[in-house]
């Protein structure tokens, strides 16, 4: 989308939602315009922001007469029956918003003034803007030049705890699959604080921190030796064992697992995280499994298949990779529970399948594997 405002694209999704919802001749399924009403992002970064808020926050920066009575004119004439007509008319009031609203590099510098403020009052609407903002990587790439990482970092340290969650949300956002932004928040020095917020007794904190922290490491090689370095694998273990911690957070870890596996897999990194090939972080993962949420499940079996073709876990998997066997049967028993209760579960049914496929990659593996150690030692010189 090249230039075009974040922000002015979110708004262009609230009209389009709002005319739709309007148009009698052609009704739309408002549910599948429903992102804000169905927080589809909760699986990704733990919650979509108030879009509400960004649009107030958009709008008080602009000239809130001229935007309303364009808004007026373009969206409540009576006669307009047309649903192209519309359509018409909402690109006008986008072309004409596009003229009136400030650039994004604009919206950033206001932010960026505002956290440089420190003025509690503007601090989460500021965040929650650069959180917007900072989705398109040109603005996340600029934000640290512009000195607003540092500013956000620093609010990291704030003693209101949702001014702390939602710098630590603008933190991961900006940093996902941006290895500019992740060494940048490294040098910073803002990771380990990440992992004590995960520590956090405000659930919310703890989550959007495991968001950063999960953003800020994945797939990158300082940033995974730094967290190991902190004792990344000690908190993962921690709080896995934990059962009365929140699902979100387990799910997430379970998928930061699956991460740190897959990096070593994909990169053949020399990084050697020994507690990927331990059986204790293993069996942590198949008691998780008891739970009855399928979404656990299935990414858990995620990260042991990811974890068993590991070279590393030869040795496990010789051994019976922990109990593997065991956990796959009570699992799928109880999957199957669940499919005859639930008329065939779609969700279980895959969740049921992804039990076979690790059974199957779990059976090669542990035939390569005496393979190979066969033949060493017949090659034992005698
Ligand atoms: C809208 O979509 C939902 C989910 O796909 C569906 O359950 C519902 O019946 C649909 N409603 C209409 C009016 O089509
Ligand atoms: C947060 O505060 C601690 C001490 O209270 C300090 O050591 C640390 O550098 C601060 N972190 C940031 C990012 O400002
Ligand atoms: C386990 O999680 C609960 C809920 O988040 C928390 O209150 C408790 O302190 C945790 N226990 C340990 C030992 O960390
Ligand atoms: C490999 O060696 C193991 C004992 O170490 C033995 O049980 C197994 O049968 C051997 N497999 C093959 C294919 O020779």
């Amino acid at each position: 989308m090249g230039g075009r405002s974040v922000v002015l694209l979110n708004i262009l999704l609230i009209v389009v939602a709002v005319s739709a919802g309007e148009a009698e001749e052609e009704p739309v399924n408002k549910s599948t315009l429903g992102l804000w009403e169905n927080n589809n992002e909760d699986e990704l970064d733990g919650g979509f922001p108030s879009l509400d808020g960004i649009l107030h926050w958009a709008i008080g920066h602009s000239d809130p007469a001229k935007l309303q009575q364009q808004a007026q004119q373009h969206l409540s004439t009576q006669d307009d029956h047309i649903l192209q007509k519309r359509q018409t008319e909402i690109k006008e009031v986008v072309e004409k918003l596009e003229e009136e609203m400030p650039s994004d590099s604009k919206l950033m510098q206001l932010a960026i003034h505002d956290l440089k403020n420190n003025n509690n009052n503007n601090l989460e609407d500021a965040l929650h803007q650069l959180l917007i903002l900072v989705e398109a990587i040109h603005n996340a790439n600029n934000l640290h030049n512009m000195g607003g990482l540092s500013l956000v970092i620093a609010q990291l340290n704030n003693s209101d705890h949702t001014i702390r969650t939602t710098s630590a949300w603008v933190v991961g956002k900006a940093a996902q699959n941006n290895p500019l932004v992740q060494n940048q928040v490294l040098q910073l020095g803002a990771l380990p604080k990440l992992m004590l917020m995960v520590k956090s007794s405000f659930i919310e904190e703890a989550i959007k921190a495991l968001y950063a922290v999960s953003a800020v490491v994945r797939n990158n090689d300082k940033g995974i030796e730094l967290f190991y370095s902190q004792g990344g694998d000690i908190m993962i273990q921690g709080i896995l064992s934990n059962t009365t911690a929140d699902v979100r957070l387990h799910r997430r870890l379970v998928s930061l697992i699956a991460d740190l596996a897959e990096y070593q897999l994909v990169y053949n990194s020399n990084l050697e995280l020994p507690f990927l090939n331990n059986c204790a972080l293993v069996k942590v993962l198949f008691d998780l499994t008891t739970s009855d949420d399928l979404d656990l499940q299935e990414k858990v079996l995620l990260a042991v298949k990811n974890l068993l073709m590991l070279e590393s876990t030869e040795l496990l998997v010789l051994d019976g990779f922990c109990g593997l066997k065991g956990a796959l049967e009570r699992m799928r028993l109880q999957l199957q529970q669940l499919i005859r209760e639930e008329n065939d579960n779609e969700y279980a049914i895959d969740v049921d399948g992804l039990c076979k496929e690790v059974n199957l990659i779990y059976l090669e593996k542990l035939t390569k594997t005496r393979g190979l150690n066969n033949i060493s030692v017949s090659q034992v010189p005698t």
